[in-house]
């Protein structure tokens, strides 16, 4: 929804803000081929972008953030791409300690992460314990994630519960369920965007998705900015949510 009268010189804040925005990060790969750099250097932009997004959602008060960074399919991916983006993880962890004082945001992974290199695993659960005094803003970095793995390995620790005689099958219900995802505790997405141009949820989020608006948008993730953001949470005030009602 658009600012009106004083506000608009007084703060740009949208008046309408979701809740939980997550974000497909697509697009980088692009962004560098079209000038002619190699798709590392797409996934640096990519992070700088991360980093200004995420200080925006903080700004505007989103209280969750979740990102897609790495999926377990990614791994397929050229080795020197992967640790491009593992080092990149780095550099940002690394850089998140230092000013967290200042930015005051939650940080939490969701994902596997012992597959990681050990540095950047320590790194993680260092940045974690460190900033979990943070707050209100949360962000979610979905790292070696996938949607399907997620639900397996909610559905093996509830049946491991069950044999352990801690869970009955009657006792499970949608609640109880979410409490086995990495995101456990946290609100739904409101609101999914996948810059990039494609049209697609790529294994991200599917539980929690499943009555979250989707935005797309053609612009490359590098180039996705605070008017780019501003214009998904426009289109986010102006949807109708029923949740399956009339
Ligand atoms: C998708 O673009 C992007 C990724 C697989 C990696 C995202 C990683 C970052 C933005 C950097 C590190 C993250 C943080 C949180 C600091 P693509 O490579 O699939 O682009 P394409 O579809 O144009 O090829």
């Amino acid at each position: 929804m658009a600012l009106f009268g004083k506000d608009k010189k007084k703060s740009d804040i949208p008046q309408i803000v979701p809740r939980h925005v997550a974000i497909i990060m697509d697009g980088n790969g692009r962004w560098a081929k079209r000038r002619g750099l190699p798709r590392t250097a797409g996934h640096a932009a990519g992070a700088e972008t991360f980093r200004r997004v995420a200080s925006i959602c903080r700004e505007w008060g989103v209280e969750y953030l979740t990102v897609y960074a790495f999926s377990t399919e990614n791994w397929k991916r050229p080795a020197e791409e992967v640790s491009a983006i593992m080092e990149l993880l780095r550099k940002y962890l690394l850089e998140a300690i230092a000013e967290m004082e200042k930015e005051k945001i939650r940080i939490v992974f969701f994902g596997d992460l012992s597959p990681l290199p050990a540095e950047l695993r320590q790194l993680a659960e260092e940045t974690v314990e460190r900033s979990a005094k943070y707050g209100p803003c949360q962000v979610n970095i979905c790292l070696n994630y996938g949607g399907r793995d997620e639900l397996l390995r909610a559905a093996r620790a509830f049946a491991a519960d069950c044999a352990a005689g801690k869970r009955t099958p009657e006792e499970l219900s949608e609640t109880v369920f979410s409490n086995y995802l990495f995101s456990a505790g946290i609100p739904d997405p409101d609101l999914l965007i996948r810059p990039g141009g494609e049209e697609r949820i790529s294994n991200f989020l599917l539980w929690q998705a499943a009555y979250a608006e989707f935005y797309f948008s053609d612009v490359n993730w590098p180039d996705f900015d605070r008017e780019e953001l501003r214009k998904a949470f426009a289109a986010y005030a102006l949807r109708q949510r029923r949740y399956g009602g009339v």
